[in-house]
């Protein structure tokens, strides 16, 4: 059998072909699938991809699934997961409710599921709101937002903090280059006009452009959510896209053989991201 995993980040298995922009362990194909899948047609039995599809612009997203149908052998599987867009409204309007007769607890919950919808998909820099809000000395509603997210939240959150904490520490630096000296700004006023004067179109150097082209980066590195999926969006794409047999799954359930031993979803019972829809589909014969 030839299995397939896109988008793997730190979630690979060496039975599989595992593929992510950049090579995150032993074996993990470095590649850009806007670019495409690069292998042949007919080529595997199974393609996974977990929380990648909504990394694609809308329109792109029918291109990818069509990539991942070219790719596929006649009879094969596609597993698809992704965040669960009616999961996360039927939450917010529960807080939203809630929190507007006063729970306090709802109040929270309002905050981090907001969070959740748009956050993911708005945010100009890594991490985002949702980076901040994990932050916090204290996190008022931490077990819920691990209910949510799974537990690699509170690995998350970790992570975060000693991010944080390291920036923290070069928190006097960083001022520096914020708002730096007067010989500095001097010099970069010297360079830009040394700049300007050689390359007359509109420079990246510029302190407009230079933003734009951060932001622009920052939004195409795969970070940021450009599209949301529920149950009734994700069957419709995949069956325009070629695919029959749409099945929504859990975590434990799936048709392609061996798939609890791959542990890619699920391990010791515990699921990795509980927020998620699970679909399955096959390629006609
Ligand atoms: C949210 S992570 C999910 C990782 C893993 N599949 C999981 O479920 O834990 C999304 C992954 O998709 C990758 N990704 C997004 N767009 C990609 C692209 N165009 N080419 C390759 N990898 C991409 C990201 O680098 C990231 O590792």
């Amino acid at each position: 059998m030839k299995y397939l995993n896109l988008g793997c980040g730190y979630r690979y298995h060496p039975d599989w072909v595992n593929i992510d922009f950049v090579s995150t362990g032993p074996g993990v194909l470095a590649h850009d699938l806007r670019k495409g899948i690069p292998f042949p047609d007919n080529h595997f039995d199974v393609v996974y991809h977990s929380h990648v599809l909504e990394h694609f612009p809308k329109e792109e997203a029918a291109g990818f699934l069509r990539e991942c149908y070219r790719v596929l052998k006649p009879g094969g599987i596609l597993r698809v997961a992704v965040p669960d867009l009616e999961q996360i409204v039927r939450e917010y309007l529960r807080h939203l409710e809630a929190a507007w007769q006063g729970d306090r607890g709802a109040m929270h919950n309002y905050e981090w599921i907001m969070l959740e919808m748009y956050d993911q998909t708005v945010r100009n820099e890594p991490g985002g709101e949702m980076a901040k809000y994990l932050c916090q000395e204290h996190l008022p509603n931490e077990e819920y937002v691990y209910k949510r997210i799974g537990e690699e939240g509170r690995a998350i959150r970790r992570a975060f903090l000693t991010h944080h904490k390291t920036k923290e520490r070069a928190g006097s630096k960083q001022a520096e280059q914020e708002h730096p000296p007067l010989w500095r700004r001097f010099l970069s006023g010297v360079k830009r006009l040394i700049r300007n004067a050689f390359f007359k179109t509109e420079s990246i150097y510029s302190p407009e452009n230079h933003d734009a082209y951060r932001i622009g980066k920052f939004r195409l590195s795969g970070e940021v959510h450009y599209w949301m999926y529920d149950r009734y969006s994700l069957k419709k794409l995949l069956e325009q896209s070629g695919f029959r047999k749409v099945q929504l799954k859990s975590p434990f359930d799936s048709d392609i053989p061996g798939w609890s031993t791959f542990e890619l979803e699920v391990r010791d019972g515990i699921v990795f991201k509980p927020d998620s829809l699970f679909m399955e589909a096959y390629k006609p014969r």
